[in-house]
Parts: structure tokens; C-alpha cells; sequence
């Protein structure tokens, strides 16, 4: 059964709140949506596996842990994915990334897929799929679906804002991943926003609007 994590942090919350202000021009929204991905990875990373090593300190030998060579990749959903990649890469600087470009088609609301580059080797890593947004969830059910076609297992969604609607249908499609998001808001309006949300996420984070 997919798992749906609510992270309500403090700094999240915070950072969050300034993100969802329509007075928050595109420079700072986009550090803000940086910053929030770097939080949230904190926590998406939690139950990589560890293995130990040993050091020389200035003092003598210390017995510690490193991250065990488990391989990370990183797969935003253009456009708006794109402003969260830098958070969750700074944890992890090894990590690949991965691009699939999807449109929501403005009448049907459903997913219309124009670009894909992901590394050869993504049945070997554990992915994590980053998009701002969680609305009708026909774009991360189709990213997904997507990455499960080319062999990918263990994918975890990681979104600022989701919509319950957006929450059951990617987990009606995908009951085996793990949602992470920072809020999930009361509902979408008729084009298919999410109400109260922060407005359109690429637009703001590119300033095309
Ligand atoms: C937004 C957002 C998601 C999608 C969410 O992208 O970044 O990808 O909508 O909506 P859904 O859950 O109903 O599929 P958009 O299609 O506006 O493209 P953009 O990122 O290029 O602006
Ligand atoms: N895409 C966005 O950018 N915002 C929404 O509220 C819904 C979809």
C-alpha cells in the first residue's frame, strides 16, 4: 500500500507559506522551492542504508557509518520539477537526473508527454520523482507508470502542495510508492487548480506569466 508522508516541519511550514504568497516574486520563489526540496530530502533519505568505515581523527581511529553505494536517481517532471532538483542534489551530489517533460492538456487536464532523458541504468537506482504540484495526479501517475514501463522499482513522489484527488489517483494507479508532500490542500477548481495552492508552479518559477 503507498504510504502518504505529510512533513510539517516547522521550516518547511514556513518556507512553504512564503512560496504560496502571490507576492512572492520569481527569485525567491524559486530559492524557496530549493530550500523546501533540501528539507524535505532530508527526510526522504531517511532509510538509506548505512555501512561502516573507519577514519583516523586528529585523536585516534573512530568506527563510523557512510552511506552504502546505493544509487540515487533524480527525475523531475518539466517544467516545474526542474525547481526542486538542486535541494535534493545538494544531499546527494552523486545522484543522476533524469527528465521527463509533461504538459497538462489544458482541456482534458490529462498528461501529454514531449521530452524523456533518463540514465541507462535507472533499474538499478532508487528514484525519486520531483514535481512541485499534485493536482489531478495525472502527470506523477503518468511519470510513474512511465519509469515502471523502462524497468524502474522502488520510486518515491516527492510534491510541495497536493490535492487529495491528485493523492487518490496516484495511489489508485501506484499503491506500492511513497508519497511525500508538504501540505495537502482542501480541492481543485474547475481548470483543474489546486485551491488554495500557490498558482501555477512553472509560471512562477520561470516567470512566464
Ligand atoms: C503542472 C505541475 C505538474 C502538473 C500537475 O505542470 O508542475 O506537472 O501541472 O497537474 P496534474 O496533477 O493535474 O497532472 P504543467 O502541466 O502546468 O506544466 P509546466 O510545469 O511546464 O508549467
Ligand atoms: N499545476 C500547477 O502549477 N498548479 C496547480 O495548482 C495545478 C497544476
Amino acid at each position: 500500500m503507498s504510504n502518504v508522508h505529510v512533513m510539517n516541519h516547522p521550516l518547511i511550514q514556513h518556507k512553504l507559506t512564503l512560496i504560496r504568497d502571490k507576492e512572492t516574486g520569481a527569485k525567491e520563489f524559486r530559492e524557496l522551492v530549493e530550500e523546501v526540496a533540501l528539507l524535505m530530502a532530508y527526510e526522504v533519505y531517511r532509510d538509506l542504508p548505512l555501512e561502516e568505515t573507519e577514519v583516523e581523527t586528529p585523536i585516534g581511529k573512530a568506527t563510523c557509518q557512510v552511506i552504502s553505494g546505493k544509487k540515487i536517481g533524480i527525475v523531475p517532471i518539466l517544467r516545474a520539477g526542474l525547481g526542486m532538483v538542486d535541494g535534493m542534489t545538494k544531499l546527494i551530489p552523486t545522484a543522476k537526473v533524469g527528465h521527463i517533460g509533461l504538459y497538462r492538456d489544458p482541456e482534458t487536464l490529462e498528461p501529454v508527454e514531449y521530452y524523456c532523458k533518463l540514465p541507462p541504468d535507472i533499474h538499478e537506482r532508487d528514484l525519486i520523482v520531483v514535481d512541485p504540484m499534485l493536482a489531478t495526479g495525472g502527470s506523477a501517475a503518468a511519470a510513474v507508470r512511465f519509469l515502471k514501463e523502462k524497468g524502474a522499482r522502488g520510486i518515491k513522489l516527492v510534491c510541495l502542495i497536493a490535492a487529495p484527488e491528485g493523492i487518490a489517483r496516484v495511489r489508485g494507479e501506484h499503491d506500492d510508492i511513497d508519497i511525500f508532500v508538504a501540505a495537502v490542500d482542501e480541492k481543485l477548481n474547475s481548470h483543474g487548480y489546486i485551491v488554495p495552492g500557490l498558482g501555477d508552479a512553472g509560471d512562477r518559477l520561470f516567470g512566464t506569466k
